[in-house]
C-alpha cells in the first residue's frame, strides 16, 4: 500500500511494546451532526457511543491491550491507531463482548458491556478483521440471509444499503468474484442491515489501493456527516486516521 511505502511515523511504532497506548489514538475530524439518525431517549442520555476506562486484556504473561482509556462522542469518526499486534483487534473483541476483559470497564451507546450486551449490540454493527461471506453466492444473496434473521426492516434495508456502499450494480455477482475493496463494503453493507447508531470496524482499509481507500474515506464520512452515525475504526496507518 502507498502509505507502508514510506518511512513509518514515530508514533506508529511504540517501541515494540505490544500495548495499545491511549495516547496512539488519533481522534479523526469531528465533522457532522452530533444527532444520531434516529435517535431515542435512552440514546440522546447516554452521550458517549463508546467509552472505556482502564480496559486490559492479558495473555498470560502477554499484555495485549493496557488500562485504554477511550471517551468517543456520537456522531464523530474515531480511528484507533496501533502497529501490528499492537492489540486492535483485542479491544474491538472485548467492546464487542466476544472476549472477556482482564481488567477495566467499558460501555457502548450507554450500555455497559458485558453486562447489557444484547442492548448494546442491538444498534452496533462491526466487522472483526475480514468480513466472510458465502462466495458461492452473490452480494445481495449474502445480505438477505442476514436479513432472514434480523426480520423485515432488515429486509428493506438491502437495496438502500448496497447504494450506500456502491455495489449496486454489482450485487448480483457471485462474491468470489468481488475484489477485497468489494468485500469491504458488501461488510459494510451488511453491518447497514441494522441500522447502526454505532460502527466498529477492524482494519476495514487493510489491502486497499489508494482509490479503494479514498472511496472508503468518503464512505465513512458521509456515514458521519449526513447520517449522523459514530465510526470507530482501527488502522495501523497513520496517514489513514488522518485523512478521514
Ligand atoms: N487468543 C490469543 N491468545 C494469545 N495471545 C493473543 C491472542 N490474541 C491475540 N494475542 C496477542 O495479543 C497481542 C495483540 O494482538 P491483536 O491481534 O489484538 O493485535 P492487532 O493490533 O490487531 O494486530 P494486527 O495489526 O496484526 O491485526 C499480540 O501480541 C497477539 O499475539
Ligand atoms: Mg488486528
Amino acid at each position: 500500500m502507498f502509505e507502508a511505502a514510506r518511512p513509518p511515523h514515530p508514533s506508529e511504532i511504540p517501541d515494540g511494546v505490544a500495548a495499545v497506548d491511549p495516547s496512539q489514538c488519533a481522534e479523526m475530524a469531528h465533522a457532522g451532526s452530533s444527532t444520531p439518525a434516529a435517535p431515542d431517549a435512552a440514546d440522546a442520555a447516554a452521550g458517549l457511543a463508546v467509552e472505556t476506562a482502564g480496559l486490559t486484556k492479558r495473555f498470560g504473561e502477554r499484555v495485549a491491550v493496557d488500562g485504554v482509556e477511550l471517551r468517543v462522542p456520537r456522531g464523530s469518526a474515531f480511528g484507533f491507531l496501533g502497529p501490528n499486534g499492537a492489540g486492535k483487534t483485542t479491544l474491538i473483541r472485548m467492546l464487542l463482548g466476544l472476549t472477556h476483559a482482564s481488567a477495566g470497564t467499558m460501555s457502548l451507546l450507554g450500555h455497559p458491556v458485558p453486562a447489557r450486551r444484547a442492548e448494546a449490540l442491538s444498534r452496533v454493527g462491526a466487522i472483526v478483521e475480514e468480513p466472510r461471506f458465502h462466495p458461492h453466492l452473490s452480494g445481495r444473496e449474502n445480505l438477505r440471509i442476514i436479513a432472514a434473521a434480523r426480520g423485515a426492516e432488515a429486509h428493506a434495508r438491502i437495496g438502500p444499503a448496497l447504494e450506500r456502499v456502491g455495489l449496486a450494480e454489482r450485487a448480483g455477482d457471485r462474491v468470489k468474484k468481488y475484489s477485497l475493496g468489494m468485500r469491504q463494503r458488501l461488510g459494510v453493507a451488511r453491518c447497514l442491515l441494522a441500522d447502526p447508531l454505532l460502527l466498529i470496524l477492524d482494519e476495514p482499509t487493510n489491502g486497499l489501493d489508494p482509490g479503494g481507500i479514498q472511496e472508503f474515506r468518503d464512505m465513512v464520512r458521509a456515514m458521519v456527516e449526513r447520517e449522523g452515525r459514530t465510526v470507530f475504526l482501527s488502522s495501523h496507518l497513520l496517514d489513514e486516521v488522518e485523512k478521514i
